[in-house]
């Protein structure tokens, strides 16, 4: 184990990174010789660096190299011993709060995005769930190559994150992009990640309101008509957004999860409720996404004592809630209007009606009878689909994930639309 890096800080300077926990993944290429001066930095700045290289790395630099760089033995391989856990691809993936993999070859890269995990690397990188980010250097030629996009492409959708090799001189003598960045950059994007809202401010002082979970339209004083909405994925979306910058109000249905931080949080309980509290956000903000599931109706009278059980038949005469984003849409202005769709068949069809009825920007179609998708879970599966009809296809992932792609998607609205990050919409 490290000495504690506070331990050998300058008098009272405490770095940007203190007691973050960084996990190096080191492959063969030849540029890792540079995660070596990546370890030294990261040291400094105070984070606690776990270093791990694959059997070729090992051959570029000696393990010995980050052991004394890092203070921490380094991992080379599954069954390596001494060990810092003892399942230690797990405990590893656990512990780092961001694994940078430095260099990422087209291999390591590939496996990744074949889900073959057959080293301690690719093993720990499946078995996590903090962010991951890696950075690619190689020949031009093999940067350039269709398959090696396509894995990129493919674990960029997964929300793996990437900095771009540069051009330059390359190890081949070529001249091109495939060049590890400087390691300064990949500091910086490191205590970016770790420290403001994982780097991205791109909503800063955009109003976003959001709504989540379910809406309860009472029947008697006990019993109700609802629908199973965790408000996971609304709460997911107003989170993200409010770490990208964004003043965040959140209308929710009764659920039991705590309010994310930097969050306005209006609580409801039926479906006139939200619509009263929507309404009276509307004017003032830029972009509304409405996640909640939303009974469509409500009985016509609510008893106002507990109805008794009796063995005759009980007919209960059901009215239409208001829709309150079909409302919104009329009202629309310059706003960006984004809808959730549950669906369990013709998805982008179904969606994309919903999409034109409301005057929406953006719709994103869950298909809710699959397994992992849609209410209470964790993870869901979607399509995005926006107004001129293009698709955006995420495979089933954490609901955090689908969030963050749904508000990159949001991110480009707003910069098409010309305005500027905590500009008001234009009425
Ligand atoms: O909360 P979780 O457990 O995490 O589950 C997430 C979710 C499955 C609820 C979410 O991903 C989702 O799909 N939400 C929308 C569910 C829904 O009500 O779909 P819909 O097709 O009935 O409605 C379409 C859109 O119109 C929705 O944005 C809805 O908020 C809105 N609507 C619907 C009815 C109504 N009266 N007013 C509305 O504004």
């Amino acid at each position: 184990m490290a000495a504690p890096a506070a331990g050998r800080r300058r008098r009272g300077v405490l770095g940007v990174l203190q007691g973050r926990r960084i996990g190096l993944g080191v492959s063969g290429g030849i540029a890792a010789y540079k995660a070596v001066e990546l370890c030294s930095r990261l040291r400094r700045l105070g984070a606690d660096v776990q270093v791990a290289m694959t059997r070729n790395a090992c051959r570029l630099v000696t393990p010995l190299t980050f052991r004394a760089i890092s203070g921490n033995p380094v991992i080379t391989g599954m069954f390596r011993e001494p060990r810092r856990w003892s399942v230690e691809h797990v405990e590893f993936a656990r512990w780092a709060e961001l694994i940078a993999v430095v260099p990422a070859t087209a291999n390591l890269i590939g496996k990744v995005a074949s889900g073959i995990a057959d080293d301690f690397l690719t093993t720990a990188i499946m078995a996590a769930k903090c962010r991951v980010l890696f950075a690619p250097s190689m020949n031009e030629a093999m940067y350039e190559n269709p398959i090696v996009r396509a894995n990129i492409s493919r674990l960029k959708v997964h929300g793996y994150e990437f900095i771009e090799p540069e051009e330059g001189r390359l190890a081949c003598g070529e001249f091109g992009r495939g060049r590890l960045p400087d390691t300064g950059e990949i500091v910086q994007r490191i205590v970016s990640i770790l420290t403001v809202g994982g780097g991205r401010r791109d909503l800063e002082g955009v109003r976003v309101v959001v709504t989540a979970g379910p809406t309860r339209e009472p029947i008697d004083p006990v019993r109700f008509l609802s629908n199973p909405s965790s408000g996971k994925m609304g709460f997911v979306v107003a989170e993200e957004a409010a770490e990208r910058g964004a003043h965040v109000v959140l209308v929710s249905g009764p659920v039991s999860l705590p309010p994310p931080p930097g969050v306005r949080l209006v609580g409801v309980t039926t479906a006139r409720e939200m619509y009263d509290a929507v309404m009276s956000e509307l004017d003032s903000c830029d972009v509304l996404v409405k996640t909640a599931a939303v009974s469509d109706y409500r009985p016509e009278s609510v008893s106002g004592r507990k109805i008794k059980k009796s063995d005759a038949p009980l007919t209960l005469r059901l009215v239409p809630n208001p829709d309150i984003l079909r409302e919104a849409g009329k009202r629309k202005g310059s706003r960006i209007l984004v809808g959730f769709a549950a669906e369990t068949e013709n998805l982008v069809e179904n969606a994309s009606a919903k999409l034109r009825e409301k005057n929406l920007d953006l719709i994103v179609v869950n298909d809710v009878s699959r397994e992992g998708a849609g209410f209470g879970g964790d993870t869901n599966a979607a399509k995005i689909v926006d107004a001129a009809g293009a698709v955006i296809e995420v495979p089933l992932t954490t609901k955090r994930m689908l969030a963050r792609l749904l508000l990159d998607k949001v991110a480009e609205l707003l910069s098409a639309k010309g305005r500027s990050a905590g500009r008001p919409a234009g009425r």
